[in-house]
């Protein structure tokens, strides 16, 4: 599987993200993972299409991973197609008909994508990963950056990796929440392929962080 490093916006400066994107987004970086929340499914609200819109202005060629945190997430799929997203994560626990969703978002032209919460397992996304594109693990409560990883998360990496394989299928895995640079060893020995990563890229020197994940990650 390919080795992708998706920075979250969430951690970067909103009063000057084209300066950090610019140190963020270097040759080997393809995603730029973009949480959304509505304060309903998270406590927090962070951004919607308005701000993803100016974003894609920024960096027309990044893969916008888009996270949505939001009830019913089903509902803005053409808004926020409309604004540049790439691939759409949904929440199994946030819509009452998840493979619905699903299906709308690769009707749409997009790649689709399920996460499950720390406390869900892995069981609930076993109906749905024959139509994923992607599957996110949440290695910390939805809603924060800045949370330190969950480390029983890792064991249902390893289970989705043995499903892919058991099951023949090829939907790439991705861990979101506490990835820092300390722990990245463990978490690629998971067999995790896409890392996104906030507070670890975004806080203090971002060139730096993002050339050390990419080192790490044996990104060229
Ligand atoms: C949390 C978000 C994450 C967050 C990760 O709800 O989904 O994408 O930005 O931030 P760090 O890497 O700081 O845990
Ligand atoms: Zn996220």
């Amino acid at each position: 599987m390919e080795m992708i490093l998706a920075p979250s916006m969430l951690s970067a400066n909103f009063a000057h993200l084209e300066e950090d994107f610019r140190l963020a987004m270097q040759p080997g970086v393809k995603y730029l993972h973009v949480d959304v929340m509505d304060g309903a499914f998270v406590p927090n609200i962070s951004f919607g299409p308005p701000v993803i819109s100016c974003v894609r202005r920024i960096l027309p060629d990044a893969v916008l991973d888009v996270h949505m945190m939001v009830q019913e997430p089903a509902r803005y799929i053409e808004d926020y197609k409309a604004c540049g997203a790439d691939i759409i994560s949904i929440h199994v626990e946030a819509a009452k008909d998840p493979k619905a969703a699903l299906e709308a978002i690769r009707s749409a032209g997009l790649k689709c994508s399920a996460a499950i919460n720390p406390e869900t397992p892995v069981s609930v996304l076993e109906p749905l990963i024959p139509i994923c594109d992607m599957v996110v693990v949440m290695s910390v409560h939805p809603g924060y950056g800045g949370q330190s990883l969950i480390p029983e998360c890792l064991d249902k990496i390893r289970e989705l990796v043995s499903l892919r394989e058991k099951l023949g299928l090829s939907y790439d895995i991705e861990i979101d929440g506490g990835v820092k640079l300390s722990n990245l060893d463990e978490v690629l020995d998971s067999g995790v392929n896409v890392i996104v990563a906030g507070s670890a890229v975004f806080g203090g020197d971002i060139a730096g962080n993002v050339k050390s994940f990419l080192e790490h990650m044996e990104i060229r």
